[in-house]
C-alpha cells in the first residue's frame, strides 16, 4: 500500500522533501538532518493522513515541531512538577477571622454560608478545632448590639467588652495561638463608618466628614485596651492618616513593645465588602450625617501607586507587616508592595470572595476544593506572606488531607 499523499515543504528550521513508496521515504531538511535519509517505516508507523501544510516530520517520519526547549519536560510527572514548584501554602501562612457575638447561640450569615456569627464558647471550639489542622492565627470580628453603639464608639475600649474578654480567654486557653483584633471603630459607630463623623457640614461633600486625628486618639484607646488584653497582633483597617505611629507610641509607652502592627496598608472601598457589613451590621447608615460610602478613607479602586505612598508612610510609622484588601482583584497591589517593601506581606480574601467562590461551589459551577486552594496558592505567588481567609477551616482540611 503506498503512502496515499506526501510530500510537503516545511518552512523556517527545516526543509523536508518526500518521495513516497511503500514502506519507505526519504527526509532531507536543511538543517536537522546532515544528509538525506532513507528510512524504512514499519507498517503501523505510516502515515495515514495528509500531513498538515507547513509542518515538518522527524527522522522517524513522525511529525515533529522543530524546537529545543520545551517546557513541558518539567510537567512530565508528579515527582519532577514538585521538584521545579516554586510556591507553596499550608495551614501556617492562614489567619482565621472569626465573627463573634454577645449571644449563646449561632446565626447563620446569609451571604456567607458556611461562616457564622459565633458565640463566644463557640469561638472557643472553632479555635481549638482549627488550632489542630496547623492553623495558630486567628483575628476577631465583634458584632456590637446596637444599644453599645455611638458615634465615638467608645465601647471599642471597654475592658470588659466582647473582644478584649474572648482575647484573654483564647490566650489563657491556646498558649500556642497568636490573636489578632481588628483596631478600628466600624463595629462601634452608629453611623457605620471606621472613624467619628463631624456634625458639621464641612469638607467638599457637604456631608459630615470622617474625622481624622479624633479618631486616632480612640483608636489608640482601643489598642492599648486590646493589648492589655492579650492581643498579639493589631490590625488597624480604618485608614486613618498616621494611625499605625500613633499607636505604636500609644502601645510602646504602656510596655507592649512586643505587640505587632500589622496594617492595612492598601484597603480599598471595595464592593467586596457588602458580606462582611451585614455579618456585622456595620454598613454606613443611610441616617448618618456622612456619605453612604468610605470613599474619603479607603483608597480608589483605580489607584495603585496610591498603595507605594499608604506603604512608605507605614513603614516609617512601625508597622511590622503590610496588607492589601480585597485579595483576589489586588494581585498586582500584592506584588507591587512586595518588590518595593522588605516587610512582610498579608492579603485579605475578603467576605466578597469568599461568597463568590461558595456560590458557585454551591451551584456546581466550580470545584470547590480545588478552585479554593489554587486561589490561596496564588495569594503566595504573587507575593503574600500571610492570608486571612474565611476558607481557613475547610483549606487546613483539606491541607492535612
Ligand atoms: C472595617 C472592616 C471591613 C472589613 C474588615 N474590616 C469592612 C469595611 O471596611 O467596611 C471587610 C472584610 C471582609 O469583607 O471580609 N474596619
Amino acid at each position: 500500500m503506498g503512502l496515499d499523499k506526501v510530500g510537503f515543504v516545511a518552512g523556517g528550521v527545516g526543509t523536508c522533501s518526500f518521495t513516497g513508496s511503500a514502506g519507505s521515504l526519504t527526509v532531507a531538511t536543511e538543517r536537522r538532518c546532515q544528509s538525506n535519509l532513507q528510512m524504512t517505516i514499519a507498517p503501523e508507523q505510516k502515515i495515514l493522513r495528509t500531513p498538515v501544510p507547513g509542518l515538518t516530520v522527524n527522522s522517524d517520519g513522525n511529525v515533529w515541531v522543530p524546537q529545543r526547549a520545551r517546557p513541558r519536560r518539567n510537567r512530565k510527572t508528579e515527582g519532577m512538577r514538585s521538584l521545579v514548584r516554586e510556591n507553596s501554602v499550608g495551614p501556617q501562612n492562614l489567619v482565621y477571622p472569626l465573627f463573634v457575638h454577645t449571644k449563646d447561640y449561632n446565626e447563620e450569615i446569609e451571604s456567607m454560608p458556611g461562616c457564622e456569627r459565633h458565640s463566644v464558647d463557640s469561638v472557643m471550639n472553632e479555635v481549638k478545632f482549627a488550632h489542630s489542622l496547623g492553623v495558630n492565627q486567628f483575628i476577631l470580628f465583634p458584632k456590637i448590639p446596637e444599644e453599645l453603639k455611638s458615634n465615638t464608639a467608645d465601647e471599642c475600649y471597654n475592658p470588659d467588652g466582647l473582644v478584649p474578654q474572648l482575647v484573654s480567654r483564647l490566650k489563657h486557653s491556646f498558649p500556642g495561638i497568636s490573636v489578632w483584633t481588628d483596631v478600628a471603630l466600624d463595629p462601634y459607630s452608629d453611623q457605620g463608618h471606621d472613624g467619628i463623623v463631624s456634625s458639621d457640614n464641612r469638607g467638599d461633600g457637604g456631608k459630615g466628614r470622617i474625622l481624622n486625628d479624633e479618631t486616632i486618639e480612640q483608636l489608640c484607646r482601643q489598642s492599648v485596651c486590646q493589648a492589655r488584653a492579650g492581643s498579639d497582633v493589631l490590625g488597624p483597617s480604618d485608614m486613618m492618616d498616621g494611625r499605625v505611629g500613633a499607636i505604636r507610641d500609644a502601645l510602646d509607652a504602656e510596655g507592649f513593645t512586643d505587640v505587632s502592627i500589622c496594617s492595612y496598608t492598601a484597603k480599598y472601598a471595595s464592593a467586596f465588602y457588602g458580606p462582611f457589613r451585614d455579618a456585622l451590621d456595620s454598613a454606613p447608615r443611610e441616617s448618618s450625617n456622612a456619605p453612604q460610602n468610605k470613599k474619603t478613607y479607603q483608597m480608589d479602586p483605580a489607584n495603585s501607586r496610591e498603595s507605594l505612598v499608604e506603604a512608605a508612610n507605614d513603614v516609617l510609622e512601625g508597622a511590622d507587616m503590610l496588607m492589601v484588601k480585597p485579595g483576589m482583584p489586588y494581585l498586582d497591589i500584592i506584588r507591587l508592595l512586595k518588590d518595593n517593601t522588605d516587610l512582610p506581606i498579608a492579603a485579605y480574601h475578603v467576605s466578597g470572595e469568599y461568597a463568590m467562590l461558595k456560590a458557585a461551589a454551591m451551584n456546581g459551577w466550580l470545584d470547590e476544593k480545588t478552585a479554593v486552594l489554587e486561589a490561596l496558592l496564588c495569594f503566595k505567588r504573587a507575593g503574600a506572606d500571610a492570608i486571612l481567609t474565611y476558607y481557613s477551616r475547610q483549606a487546613a482540611i483539606w491541607m492535612n488531607e
